[in-house]
């Protein structure tokens, strides 16, 4: 192998143009691949801001062109010589129109054959090429993905210390706090039998240095949370963190605008308009079936109940006298779009989201049909033709439920499916959204009870205060979220900042004032030295990379991120211990029978 002893390296391989014709450049990177022609050599040498043509021919000195003939794909080279235009170009890359006709070549590390090819959308198993992430991330995209991520960090850096935040870190090793998705732990040694917990968001942190005076602060934040992982989820994930003293929900929301504005101007060159569509959740969830409505396209939501609820047809007449209801959306054009059998395809979607069954009405330019026309009278079916407002040559589609929530959750989804297979929504058209006044509970089934929607430091909206415990049902929170496409990409409230009604929220969610001393005390007995009205927010910042990047998964935007079972393949992790170290912890391991 050759030494970089003397080399310096002058110029990125991706950045050479016409202009450079001429004088001399020296290049490192590592080989794309190498053509033999005979008399002629071409070697594609790749760093992290594209390739370039090195070129090896009659007039190369023998043992520069020796050299060259040996060389593999992987290989890293250091390359020096003199820009000149080629002699066939390549139009589909910026150095296309250029090579280096090489005087100097080093070969500074060979390469075994790599397991798959580096190769722009290669056609590779995800494990695979998650094993060997390291040569993963040679691929253009994900140079790029991680490139841009960068950016949006700096962004957030530049945006936020121009607005007078501090960057301020809070501590990994926190206390574990129930109330949240389930945490993970780190074994204490020196208190046996006690456990730190990693944050799960720098929540409570970040309330208390608005209590000593920072006035704003913000962080780039390492989140775990041990949940069950999605496209949009990982367990270990990072969010852009802030937080504000003196203010109310408008304050959050501009500052937050101003920094949306910023983040797609530099990285998309895109002007957002401000102010942003704000929605109430009641609304976002009667229109679109959903709290992070995609509002690229229509396709919402109508209330048939009024009509449906009298009518012959039992699936639609008891849900209603049950108490549910029964709602319907209109695909345009979807007479045509989905024949029989893709409407049966729906019918099995929306059964995933709990809903019963999905009755359809088709208005073809060949007559109408219907899954259920036959149970209704002629004014019913046009009291329902008229409510969804639907033309020849569309679609509707119908649930009837018992319980409202799957009439919701199901049209709510299927709404997305069918724009989805219509491709309705195009990826480079972001519509941006803030849902506000949450619910600030959520009966939890399994629990029996109500748990904070939001999270319980969040504070009640001013009419609702009372309701805190009288009506938990009706109860709306100052919480927002900040939704892009049909993706939750932050959320944040305005804070409970007294003792008294911190400990209203924790008594209404079930908890005994011990309990809530015991695992909250920190922070309720912070408030009884002066705590500011405060609030703040915080972003997915994988989730805002994948969509600006028009990744498919915020895997696809982390250097190394875990998959489905939360293991990291590359590593192995997660991974048993010694004994030793297990002693040390006075950890012992179960194990299942
Ligand atoms: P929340 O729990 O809504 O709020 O989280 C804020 C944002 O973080 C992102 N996010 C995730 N991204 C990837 N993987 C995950 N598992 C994951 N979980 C959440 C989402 C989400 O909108 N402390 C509050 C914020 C506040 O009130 O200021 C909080 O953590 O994009
Ligand atoms: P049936 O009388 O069961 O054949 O149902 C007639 C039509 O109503 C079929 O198209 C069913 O898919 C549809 N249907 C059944 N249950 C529901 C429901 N809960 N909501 C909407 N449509 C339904």
């Amino acid at each position: 192998m050759d030494s970089l002893k003397n080399f310096k390296r002058t110029t990125y391989c991706g950045t050479v143009r016409t202009e450079n014709i001429g004088s001399e450049i020296a290049v490192c990177g590592w080989v794309q691949r190498q053509r033999d022609l005979g008399q002629l050599i071409f070697i594609d040498l790749r760093d992290r801001t594209g390739i370039l043509q090195l070129a090896f021919d009659d007039a190369t000195d023998r043992d520069i062109f020796k050299k060259a003939f040996t060389v593999r794909s992987e290989y890293v080279l250091a390359a020096r010589g003199c820009v000149r235009e080629r002699s066939s170009k390549n139009k589909e890359i910026p150095t296309g129109e250029v090579e280096l006709e090489v005087t100097e070549l080093r070969v500074l590390a060979a390469s075994e054959t790599p397991p798959f090819e580096i190769a722009p959308n290669s056609d590779v198993n995800d494990m695979l090429r998650l094993k060997y992430r390291y040569l993963d991330l040679r691929r253009p995209e994900m140079q790029r993905a991680i490139a841009l991520r960068h950016q949006v960090v700096k962004a957030a850096r530049d945006y936020f210390d121009e607005n007078g935040f501090y960057e301020i870190e809070t501590p990994m090793l926190t206390k574990s706090t129930p109330e949240g998705a389930r945490d993970y732990l780190v074994p204490s040694r020196v208190h046996p039998g006690k456990f730190y917990a990693l944050p799960q968001s720098p929540q409570q942190y970040k309330q208390l240095l608005m209590l000593s005076g920072f006035d704003r602060y913000f962080q780039i934040a390492r989140c775990f949370r041990d949940e069950d992982l999605r496209a949009d989820r990982q367990p270990e994930f990072t969010q852009i963190d802030m937080e504000m003293s003196f203010v109310d929900v408008d304050d959050v929301i501009t500052v937050n605008e101003g920094f949306l504005k910023r983040v797609f101007k530099n990285i998309l060159g895109i002007d957002i308009k401000t102010p942003i569509l704000r929605m109430p959740y009641a609304e976002a969830m009667a229109r679109y079936g959903s709290d992070k409505p995609d509002i690229r396209f229509g396709l919402e939501l109508k209330d048939i109940s009024d009509i449906a609820g009298g009518c012959g047809f039992k699936v639609f007449a008891e849900p209603v006298a049950a108490g549910g209801s029964v709602r319907l959306i209109t695909v345009p054009g979807g007479a045509e779009s989905f024949p029989r059998k893709q409407i049966d395809t729906l019918a099995e979607f929306v059964k995933t989201y709990g809903a019963k069954g999905l009755a359809w009405l088709r208005l073809g330019a060949d007559g109408a049909s219907s899954s259920f026309a036959k149970f209704m009278t002629e004014d019913e079916m046009s009291r329902i033709v008229a409510r969804a407002d639907a033309k020849t040559g569309d679609l509707v589609l119908i649930v009837a439920d018992s319980n409202e929530k799957t009439v919701i959750a199901s049209l709510g989804a299927l709404r997305v499916e069918c724009a989805k297979r219509l491709g309705l929504a195009r990826k480079d058209d972001y519509k941006l959204l803030w849902v506000t006044e949450f619910p600030m509970f959520e009966y939890a089934e399994d629990e029996g009870r109500y748990v904070a929607m939001h999270h319980p430091f969040t504070a009640p909206m001013d009419e609702d205060i009372g309701k805190l415990e009288s009506d938990k049902r009706n109860c709306r929170a100052k919480a927002y979220d900040i939704v892009l496409n049909g993706t939750e990409l932050g959320g944040g409230s305005i804070r409970i900042s007294t003792p008294e009604m911190q400990e209203t929220m924790f008594r209404a969610l079930g908890f005994t004032a011990e309990d809530a001393q015991a695992r909250f005390g920190h922070l309720i007995n912070a408030f009884r030295y002066g705590a500011p009205p405060h609030g703040g927010l915080a972003y997915g910042l994988d989730r805002l990379v994948m969509l600006l990047s028009g990744a498919d998964s915020i895997r696809d935007v982390i250097a190394f991120p875990k998959v489905q079972n939360a293991s990291e393949p590359m590593t192995s992790c997660p991974d048993i211990v010694d004994r030793k170290q297990l002693d040390e912890l006075m950890l012992e391991v179960k194990t299942e029978e």
